[in-house]
């Protein structure tokens, strides 16, 4: 059992400044730092993004969004599901089982849970219990989607 403690992420200036240290910062980060400094968002607002600390420093972090059902093209029944995407392990905290904390938070909200395998990570995914599905160009458009099914949940094809 893992005891990495993952917190729902806090949008201020600390946390964008924690999210420069990651290899994928871009127009997410950008807009929300827009969003901070126009006073769209307060402080503590609600946002996709959880993460790990270590010793007050962010070393993992994941964003995590809901799809609503209406939108669903993967499962079976069509339900509301997360989108998974920026899971990211610092380089020197790799292979400690925090991505396996940060994965097993996005299945406990017990919805399926999609996301897009890169950098090669197919076997991570399949070890975090992920399968493939079959390619559809139009729908996937380049993706290479793998999902988690709670169960009782199958794929549309
Ligand atoms: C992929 C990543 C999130 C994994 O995080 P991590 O904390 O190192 O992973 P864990 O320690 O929880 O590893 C769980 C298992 O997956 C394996 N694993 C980790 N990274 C892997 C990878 N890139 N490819 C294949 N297997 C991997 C581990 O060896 C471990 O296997 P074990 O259970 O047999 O010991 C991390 O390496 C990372 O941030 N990489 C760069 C970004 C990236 O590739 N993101 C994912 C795709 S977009």
């Amino acid at each position: 059992m893992s005891t990495h403690r993952v917190e729902r992420l806090k949008i201020n200036y600390k946390t964008l400044e924690e999210f420069q240290k990651f290899r994928e910062y871009g127009a997410q980060e950008l807009s929300m730092l827009e969003d901070l400094q126009a006073n769209i968002i307060e402080n503590d607002s609600n946002s996709p993004f959880y993460g790990i600390y270590e010793e007050n420093q962010l070393v993992a972090r994941i964003s995590l969004y809901r799809i609503d059902a209406k939108y669903d093209r993967y499962f079976k029944p069509a339900q509301d599901y997360y989108e998974l995407w920026k899971l990211e392990v610092l380089p020197q905290y790799r292979e400690q089982k925090y991505g396996t904390a940060l994965v097993n938070h996005a299945k406990k909200f017990g919805l399926p849970v999609k996301t897009n395998a890169r950098c090669r990570s197919d076997e991570f995914w399949r070890k975090m219990g992920f399968q493939p599905v079959t390619y559809d160009p139009v729908r996937d458009r380049g993706e290479n989607p793998f999902v988690w099914l709670p169960p009782g949940v199958g794929l549309q094809n």
